[in-house]
């Protein structure tokens, strides 16, 4: 049985008590999401899969874990399932951590020359690829997958999907900006170089305005929109459907970046990691 099987049909069981090798093997689990080897969203041939499977072995982790004191803070205590501690970060892994309050779930992957500025959060499953900077208050929930050169505001919000176990995590490609005090949830697919403004909130059930094609972006009953690449979505409103008198949010794609949005969202690449 390959290592897949075995997490799934471990997954199935649900064992009364869990033996060492059962152990074993959701460290080695863990030990694959720590190295990025394996992903719970990943892209083929440009559709965004979701790994069910990799979902399972995080959710074991919860069912197997008994609670413990973790033994990170010298003045305060801390209690979590034993099997998901905080991740351990090296120097060698060439991510630089800003000192005060931030906290890495063990499980999630990290690439060489992220930044991460405190407070911020990355849960169990996220995926976080190298030159992304990740602001302060800023919340990686569990299993998003976020691209290259990405550059997450202060208080961004990005949503975990954890359950149900076949839902798509939110997804923010290659060199989007998202703005700060931003929301994004509910296995929201954002592509390539897309802008967020800042303020901006995103859910399964969120309209979303092309302000640019005249038309809302296509959206199937229950899943979330897919963001085009290089859009820029701001902040807006449409009247209610049912009573004009009033108004809902709807965020709006109120144009395709443009030579003004370059500069609006330049980074200062002193503040990210050379790894040349
Ligand atoms: C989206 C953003 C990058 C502006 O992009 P831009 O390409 O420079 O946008 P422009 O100034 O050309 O504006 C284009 C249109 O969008 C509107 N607009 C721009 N930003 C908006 C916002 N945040 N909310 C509502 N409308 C906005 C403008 O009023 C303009 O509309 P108009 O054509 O009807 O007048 C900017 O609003 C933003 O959110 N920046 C991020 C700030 C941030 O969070 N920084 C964090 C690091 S400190």
């Amino acid at each position: 049985m390959d290592f897949k099987e075995q997490i799934i049909r471990l997954y199935e069981e649900k064992p009364a008590d869990y033996t060492s090798a059962h152990r074993e093997l959701f460290n080695q689990f863990m030990d694959q999401l720590n190295k990025g080897v394996i992903r719970s969203a990943e892209k083929q041939e440009g559709t965004w899969i979701v790994n069910s499977w990799v979902k399972m072995g995080i959710l074991i982790g919860f069912r197997m874990g008994s609670l413990a004191e973790m033994g990170w803070s010298s003045s305060k205590s801390f209690f979590d399932k034993d099997t998901l501690p905080e991740k351990q970060v090296f120097l060698k892994d060439q991510i630089r951590i800003v000192p005060g309050g931030t906290s890495i779930r063990n499980g999630c992957y990290i690439a060489p020359g992220v930044g991460i500025m405190p407070p911020a959060f990355i849960n169990v499953g996220a995926y976080v690829d190298s030159g992304t900077l990740v602001d302060s208050h800023a919340l990686v929930g569990s299993c998003a997958q976020i691209g290259k050169d990405v550059h997450l505001s202060a208080g961004a919000m990005i949503g975990g999907v954890l359950e149900p176990i076949g839902s798509c995590p939110v997804i923010i490609e290659d060199g989007v900006f998202v703005g700060g005090n931003t929301g994004i949830y509910e296995g929201v697919i954002v592509r390539r170089r897309a802008v967020i403004a800042s303020g901006t909130i995103l859910t399964a059930s969120t309209p979303v305005y092309d302000a640019v094609n005249d038309n809302y972006l296509p959206k199937e009953a229950g899943k979330a929109v897919t963001l085009p690449e290089n859009a820029v979505v701001v902040p807006g409103s449409r009247p209610l459907k049912s009573n004009h008198e009033f108004s809902v949010y709807c965020p709006i794609i109120i144009k395709y970046r443009d030579e003004k949005t370059e500069m609006s969202v330049i980074l200062e690449q002193d503040l990210r990691q050379s790894l040349d």
